[in-house]
């Protein structure tokens, strides 16, 4: 039950002042002129963008196609698994929570609560901790040290009467894999906490923090030496771990900058297939492989027809084997004999067609790009931003503060302001 002094994770102080910085969204450019004026035309723009079927649309053939059915513009990243695209997610949920997030709503970001402390840390997790957060965790278990699993449906999250996952974060049951992997995370913490006590701690809180620490270890440990090396590249990773930040500074304690979390960081949803194979033979001795979401689908009933989330059902669970590189079968269980599927990749070039004239978009030049390997057609005041190579590495330098890349970025903005073309 929550007890006094324990509504803050052990290792978390409360705010010192009302300039506190934390738990709020902030700028990492707080003097950066905006890219360009919100204006109808620049709103038609980044809709006519953004639409299905537009030049961010990869054109993926809808249900009932097979999901796997391959798309020229879905190529492979030989650097990652599928299960990356959820472990992304998952970073995601653990650093920054705007419940009020929408593209439409303007809103002075140092007014935005962020609802995760912006570190890999694991709150959502963790939650406010056993104290706080007792229905987290197994009252079973001394001091409640472990966490929640229902003991009559262990391949699903716990939930509450109505379905409702407990857990400490909700967008983590927002699809079956980040669920799953959740799950695999609260398993974790749990066999840590019977190693801890078997190795000799049996202080229940000592055994919790123990644990907690472990677990955080690895999953930091995860992160800069699989994570991030396979998504920004070992150089650039080493880079900061020598020469440290550049840009990104804060006066108390750190913030999650929107144009990490509105722009950067969102690189992941070019990385989401249309579908995955879940598992392999728990659909009625088949393997359960679906579109991740379905519109079509019905979702008011107890085992939608899609990988979405907030359901318990028999199939609904995972076979890890094709999203990450598990290694060699242990002994005693079988071997599926499958081999990890690669992750879709971040920076495959554009759609090769554009939207409008439908010509490729390296010969249309009716409105040249400011950046030099996109030109496209654009009846519109925005030239469309280019191959994603470009949006890799804008986005994770300026975060990280190294030099820019080579698309001359500054020129390209005087460019675009004054309106010339060339
Ligand atoms: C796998 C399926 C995924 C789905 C269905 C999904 C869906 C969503 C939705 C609906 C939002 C809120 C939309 C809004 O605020 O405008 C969101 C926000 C976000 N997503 Fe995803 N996402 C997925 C994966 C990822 C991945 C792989 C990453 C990064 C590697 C990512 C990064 C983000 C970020 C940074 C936000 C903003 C969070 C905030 O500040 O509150 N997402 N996502």
């Amino acid at each position: 039950m929550p007890r006094h002094g324990q509504l803050y994770l052990r290792d978390q102080v409360p705010p010192r002042s009302t300039g506190y910085d934390q738990g709020r969204y902030g700028r990492l450019f707080p003097g950066l002129r905006p890219f360009a004026r919100d204006t109808a035309a620049v709103r038609e723009s980044l809709m006519e963008l953004g639409k299905p079927g537009g030049i961010m649309d990869a054109q993926d053939p809808p249900p009932p196609a097979n999901p796997l059915t391959p798309n020229p513009n879905n190529r492979d990243n030989p650097n990652q698994t599928a299960g990356f695209t959820f472990l992304g997610q998952f970073l995601d949920h653990d650093m920054t929570f705007d419940p009020t997030s929408s593209l439409e709503r303007q809103i002075d970001p140092e007014a935005v609560k962020n609802f995760r402390t912006p570190a890999l840390e694991l709150d959502s997790l963790y939650g406010a901790g056993h104290g706080a957060n007792p229905h987290l965790y197994d009252q079973t278990s001394p001091g409640g040290s472990k966490f929640l699993i229902d003991e009559a449906a262990p391949k699903d999250l716990p939930r509450n009467s109505q379905g409702v996952a407990l857990i400490g974060d909700p967008r983590n049951d927002e699809n079956l894999i980040v669920s799953q992997l959740h799950l695999a995370f609260l398993k974790f913490h749990n066999a840590v906490v019977d190693r801890v006590r078997a190795d000799g701690t049996q202080n229940a809180d000592e055994a919790f923090d123990e644990a907690q620490r472990l677990v955080r270890w690895h999953y930091q440990w995860m992160i800069l030496h699989e994570f991030l090396p396979s998504t920004v590249g070992q150089g650039l990773v080493d880079d900061i771990l020598r020469m440290g930040r550049r840009f990104y500074k804060w006066r108390n304690e750190p913030f999650i900058p929107v144009e990490f979390s509105v722009a950067a960081y969102r690189f992941g949803h070019s990385q989401i297939r249309p579908g995955y194979i879940a598992n392999f033979a728990g659909d009625n001795g088949r393997s359960f492989l679906k579109h991740l979401f379905d519109a079509a689908s019905d979702h008011s009933v107890a085992d939608p027809d899609d990988l979405s989330g907030g359901k318990r059902a028999p199939r609904r669970f995972c076979d890890w084997q094709t999203f990450f590189d598990v290694g060699p079968t242990p002994e005693g269980s079988q071997d599926l004999g499958v081999s990890p599927k690669p992750n879709k990749r971040i920076d495959t070039n554009s759609p090769a067609r554009c939207s409008r004239c439908h010509s490729s978009r390296r010969t249309c030049r009716a409105i040249p790009s400011p950046w030099p390997s996109a030109t496209c057609c654009a009846t519109s005041p925005l030239s469309y931003p280019p191959a994603n190579a470009w949006r890799r590495q804008w986005a994770f330098r300026s975060l990280v503060g190294r030099s820019w890349p080579s698309c001359g970025r500054s020129t390209s903005i005087r460019r675009h302001r004054s309106g010339t073309t060339s």
